[in-house]
C-alpha cells in the first residue's frame, strides 16, 4: 500500500520539522511526504533548502506546497488539511493512505506511522492516534467538543471518540473521498476542521480505530488561555453548525486501551493560570451584560461578580452544561460580544476545573473529565429513550418498544428525537460533586 504522510505547518522550529520529515521519508510504508505551509515564511524557506538532500538520501518524493484557498471561513488549518486531501487524491501513481501529523511534535517516531499502518491493514477507514495529555491541556476537546457530541448524540460513536480534535490520523482512500464529497468538510477552512472530519466520518459510517501512543505528544503549550480564543470559537461554531444533523449509522469504532501516563505528561502545566485569571475582568461591554440575561441566574451573576475579583465557583459541571445549551441556541460567531462571552464562560469553566479538580492530582482530574462526559451522555441519553417511549405509545401501529439495550440505540426515530437535544430540552444535568 502506498502512503503519503502530510505535515501541515505555519511557523515552527525548523529542526523539529526536518527531523519529522526525515523519519517519515525513511519509513518503509511511505512513498511520498507532503509539507503544506500556511504561507511562505522563514520556516518554509528553511525547509525548502533541505528537501533535495532528504529526497536523495531516502529515494522518496518530498512535496512542499503553500495551502490553497479551499473553504469559505477564516483561512487556517482546514484549508491546509483539505489542500492535502486534494493533492493526495490527484497524485499519480494512485496512493492508498493519507497520514497527518502536526509538524511540531517533538516525540514523533516511526512508531506513530507503523501503528497507524498496522491498523489500516485491518481495513479501518479512519485510524486516529490518541495519547495522554496534561490535565490542564485539551480543554476545548473536553469542555466543548466532547460535551457537545455527548449532548447531541449520546448514543452514537461520536460521543465516545477519545480525541475528536486530534490532528494525528490516517485516512483510507475511501475516507478521503467521503471528506472531499462533503460540502461541510470542504468549506471548513478554520480550526473547526477536526470536528467536521470526526462528524463526517461517523455520519457516513466509516469504520474507526483509535490507537494509543503512550509517549504522548510533547509540543509547545500555551501562555494564557487567550491564545486559544480563536480555536475555541471556531470549534464551538463547528458543533453549533451541525447541531440539527441526524446520525443514523452506528459504524465500527474500536479504541485501543490506554497505558500508564508518563511523568512528563502528568506534571506538565498546560496554560498560564495567573495570566488567565485576569481574563475574567477584561473586555466587558454593556451588550455582553445584556446577553448574559439569557443564562440561568447563577451563571449570569457569577460571571458578573468575576469582573471585580477572580471568581469561578459558580461554573461547576452542571452550570457549564446548562450554559452550553444556551450557547447552542443563541451563540452568533459573527458577533464579537457573543465571542467574548463564550470565551469568558469557558475561561471560568477551565479555571473552576483547574482549581477544584487538577489540584487533587492527575488521576482525579482525568477521572472528573471522564465523569463529566459520561454524565452528559447519561442524562441526554435517558431523555432520548423517554421521548422514544412516548412516541411508541402514541403510535400503536409501531408496536411494543424494543429492548433499550439493543435496537433502541439504532432506530431512526431516536435520531430524530436525539437531533433536538441540547436545544433546551434535556433534563437538568446533575454533577456528582457539590459546587464550592
Ligand atoms: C484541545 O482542547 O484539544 C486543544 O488542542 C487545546 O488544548
Amino acid at each position: 500500500m502506498a502512503s503519503l504522510v502530510c505535515f501541515p505547518f505555519k511557523k515552527e522550529r525548523i529542526d523539529v520539522v526536518l527531523k519529522n520529515v526525515r523519519i517519515a521519508a525513511k519509513h518503509s510504508r511511505v512513498s511520498v511526504v507532503l509539507l503544506v505551509a500556511a504561507g511562505k515564511n522563514e520556516t518554509y524557506e528553511g525547509i525548502a533548502k533541505e528537501i533535495p538532500a532528504i529526497e536523495q538520501a531516502n529515494g522518496k518524493k518530498i512535496i512542499l506546497k503553500v495551502q490553497e484557498r479551499v473553504g469559505s471561513l477564516r483561512p487556517g488549518k482546514g484549508d491546509g488539511m483539505n489542500s492535502a486531501l486534494k493533492i493526495f487524491h490527484d497524485y499519480r501513481p494512485k496512493l492508498q493512505r493519507l497520514h497527518f501529523y502536526d509538524a511540531d511534535i517533538e516525540s514523533f517516531s516511526p512508531l506513530w506511522i507503523s501503528k497507524a499502518e498496522d491498523s489500516a491493514d485491518l481495513e479501518y477507514d479512519l485510524v486516529r492516534h490518541y495519547f495522554p495529555r496534561s490535565s490542564t491541556d485539551a480543554q476545548i476537546t473536553w469542555q466543548v467538543t466532547r460535551v457537545g457530541f455527548s449532548l447531541l448524540w449520546p448514543h452514537k460513536n461520536i460521543a465516545h471518540i477519545q480525541q475528536p480534535l486530534g490532528g494525528e490520523l490516517l485516512m483510507s482512500r475511501r475516507a478521503v473521498k467521503v471528506f472531499l464529497d462533503s460540502p461541510e468538510v470542504m468549506e471548513r477552512s478554520d480550526w473547526g476542521i477536526d470536528t467536521m472530519y470526526t462528524f463526517a466520518a461517523v455520519k457516513s459510517g466509516l469504520s474507526i480505530n483509535e490507537i494509543y501512543v503512550p509517549q504522548g505528544k510533547l509540543h509547545a503549550l500555551y501562555g494564557g488561555l487567550r491564545d486559544l480564543k480563536t480555536m475555541l470559537i471556531e470549534c464551538f461554531d463547528a458543533v453549533q453548525t451541525i447541531k440539527k444533523e441526524i446520525i443514523d449509522t452506528n459504524s465500527v469504532h474500536h479504541v485501543q486501551a490506554g497505558e500508564a501516563v508518563p511523568v512528563e505528561v502528568r506534571e506538565k502545566i498546560g496554560y498560564d493560570i495567573e495570566k488567565s485569571l485576569e481574563l475574567l475582568r477584561e473586555n466587558w461591554t454593556t451588550e455582553q451584560e445584556t446577553l448574559l440575561k439569557l443564562f440561568p441566574d447563577r451563571i449570569a451573576s457569577g460571571l458578573m461578580s468575576a469582573r471585580n475579583f477572580p471568581k469561578w465557583g459558580f461554573m461547576d459541571e452542571a452550570a457549564w452544561v446548562n450554559a452550553y445549551r444556551v450557547l447552542l441556541d443563541n451563540f452568533d460567531k459573527d458577533n464579537e460580544d457573543w465571542c467574548e462571552l463564550l470565551f469568558k464562560l469557558w475561561v471560568s469553566r477551565v479555571i473552576h476545573y483547574t482549581m477544584r479538580h487538577v489540584l487533587r492530582g492527575y488521576d482525579a482530574a482525568l477521572s472528573e473529565l471522564n465523569a463529566m462526559v459520561r454524565n452528559v451522555q447519561l442524562s441526554s441519553g435517558k431523555k432520548v429513550i423517554q421521548k422514544r417511549k412516548e412516541l411508541v405509545k402514541s403510535s400503536p401501529l409501531i408496536g411494543e418498544p424494543p429492548s433499550p439495550t439493543t435496537s433502541y440505540l439504532s432506530a431512526t426515530s431516536e435520531e430524530q428525537i436525539g437531533a433536538g437535544l441540547g436545544l433546551g430540552e434535556t433534563p437538568p444535568f446533575h454533577s456528582s460533586i457539590p459546587s464550592v
